[in-house]
């Protein structure tokens, strides 16, 4: 079960990732990131930018010359953390007044200049959709100048750039979709850092997919803040598909087209997907998933709250009836798919009787993997502007408690639903505890973990009989 920050693997969250430059400058970048998987994507893309300027990256931070933070604004702690990371870059700044230091992603902004002036000596402050901007800031950086992009954009979706893999494993990688996010829900500050929904071309999409298979990649994750409402009709922003000519409008291509699309132009790479919003998961998008073995059952539907009084003052666009109803069609289309969510508990004005509506439909729907969270208010947000934060500290802290130990139960209860079983593995590596030991995921995202054979590697499909498991772990042998 992963709790608390909602990262793609906890072992990389702010870790230093390499890659070796085509070109040299003879300058060292330390390249950190936090967050959302989003996030890494992105720093693939600054790394492939700034790759073509030369750099190399090091990780060791006594060795650069640039130090960049990708940064999340999602919780009040997030911002903490990198805070804390920036207080520990300034003491090498003292040391060495030549180096770079600069934030990128939501936190930059999110504060824009302010970070220049208010918060610690940062030197680059370059928002979600500059990133192409960054060789123009780092020239005004080294002729002594501070350097600001925040601009976003209506359609920058960096769909030419191939991203370079940093630090992955060489078998699961990310390919982004959309970027931004137009739904508003009023906790959220993610469209105010990363903007309006726009979704990239879909032949870009299937071309970086058709050329990690080619790197021998096995299984990519398509990203974006809401899938299910991936729109390509030639145009930019999703709003305006109205003014589209009636050719685009016939042509355009939805979640469900891209998925298939995806599935057949690479027939046995594996593919997830995330994340879906309730209110826009169409039914076809399952259809789809049934239709393909390539497309993994496996859906992460956030739902934020059981009550359907507490969806309305989220602004999340269902009721509680409406996501059961899904739920129920998902396990009557993909019976066999695993299901997980985002909680947040205590949300502004949160009674008691509202958040036992939450116990009870996570009791309904029995969750496999779930990301919990106590509300933390962020700045600007339409909950902070009109609502007050009024759930005392020691009450979100036990309902969150109480969300986490059922989900404790249910995840343990769906992993004992596994045992016995043989699973299909893909094989991504040493397993955390040993290196005599495989790691890997089935179709439904669960951990895998089993003895080597000798007969196989990393990128491997293997058959492996489950004959035990924890709550976050099955294990067995390979049959
Ligand atoms: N659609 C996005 C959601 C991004 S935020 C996606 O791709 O996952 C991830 C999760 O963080 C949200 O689903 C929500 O559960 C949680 N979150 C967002 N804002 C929050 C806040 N102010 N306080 C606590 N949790 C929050
Ligand atoms: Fe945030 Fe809601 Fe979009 S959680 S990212 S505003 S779907």
């Amino acid at each position: 079960m992963q709790i608390e920050e909602k990262i793609i693997d906890e072992n990389r969250q702010g870790e230093a990732l390499n890659f070796q430059s085509s070109s040299q400058n003879n300058k060292k970048l330390f390249l950190e990131s936090y967050g959302c998987q989003m996030n890494f994507s992105d720093s693939e893309i600054v790394a492939s930018i700034l790759d073509k300027e030369g750099y190399t990256t090091t990780q060791q931070l006594d060795q650069a010359d640039l130090i960049l933070l990708n940064t999340c604004s999602i919780r009040e702690k997030a911002e903490q953390t990198v805070r804390k990371r920036l207080t520990q870059f300034n003491t090498l700044k003292k040391n060495k007044p030549a180096l770079t230091i600069g934030v990128l992603g939501c936190m930059a902004e999110r504060l824009k200049e302010k970070f220049l002036e208010e918060e610690h000596l940062v030197d680059l402050v370059v928002g979600p959709d500059a990133y192409r901007d960054l060789p123009n800031l780092l020239q005004e950086t080294d002729d002594g100048r501070s350097a600001v992009n925040v601009l976003l954009s209506r359609d920058e979706t960096y769909a030419d750039l191939s991203p370079v893999r940093l630090g992955g494993n060489g078998i699961t990688a990310f390919v982004s979709i959309t970027r931004g996010c137009d739904n508003m829900c009023t906790f959220c500050v993610v469209p105010f850092t990363r903007g309006r929904e726009r979704s990239r071309d879909p032949h870009s999409i299937i071309e970086e997919c058709k050329e990690l298979w080619k790197n021998g990649y096995k299984e990519v994750t398509l990203l974006g803040q809401n899938v299910d409402s991936f729109l390509w009709y030639g145009g930019g922003l999703k709003k305006d598909i109205k003014k589209a000519s009636e050719i685009q409008k016939a042509t355009a291509v939805d979640f469900a087209k891209l998925l298939e699309m995806v599935a057949t132009a690479v027939p046995d790479m594996r593919i997830r997907f995330t994340t879906s919003n309730p209110q826009d998961m169409n039914r076809n998008v399952l259809h789809t998933m049934a239709k393909y073995a390539n497309i993994c059952k496996y859906i992460h539907l956030p739902v934020q709250s059981g009550s359907t009084s507490v969806l309305k003052r989220m602004n999340r666009q269902h009721t509680r009836e409406e996501y059961l109803q899904l739920i129920d069609d998902i396990r009557t289309i993909l019976p066999d798919c695993a299901l997980s969510h985002d909680m947040i508990a205590g949300f502004c004005g949160e009674t008691e009787e509202e958040h036992q509506d939450t116990l009870s439909l996570m009791e309904y729907v029995q969750y496999d993997f779930g990301y919990m969270f106590a509300y933390s208010e962020r700045p600007g947000t339409p909950a902070h502007k009109k609502m007050p934060d009024d759930v005392p500290t020691d009450v979100k802290k036990r309902r969150l408690k109480e969300i986490m130990d059922l989900q404790q139960k249910h995840a343990f209860k769906r992993m004992t639903a596994y045992v016995g079983k043989v699973h299909e593995v893909l094989i991504e590596g040493d397993s955390k505890k040993s290196n005599q030991e495989w790691m890997g995921r089935n179709t439904q995202n669960a951990v895998v973990v089993f003895p080597k054979t000798g007969e196989e590697k990393p990128g491997d499909f293997v058959n492996v009989l489950v004959n035990n498991c924890t709550t976050a772990t099955l294990l067995g042998n390979r049959v």
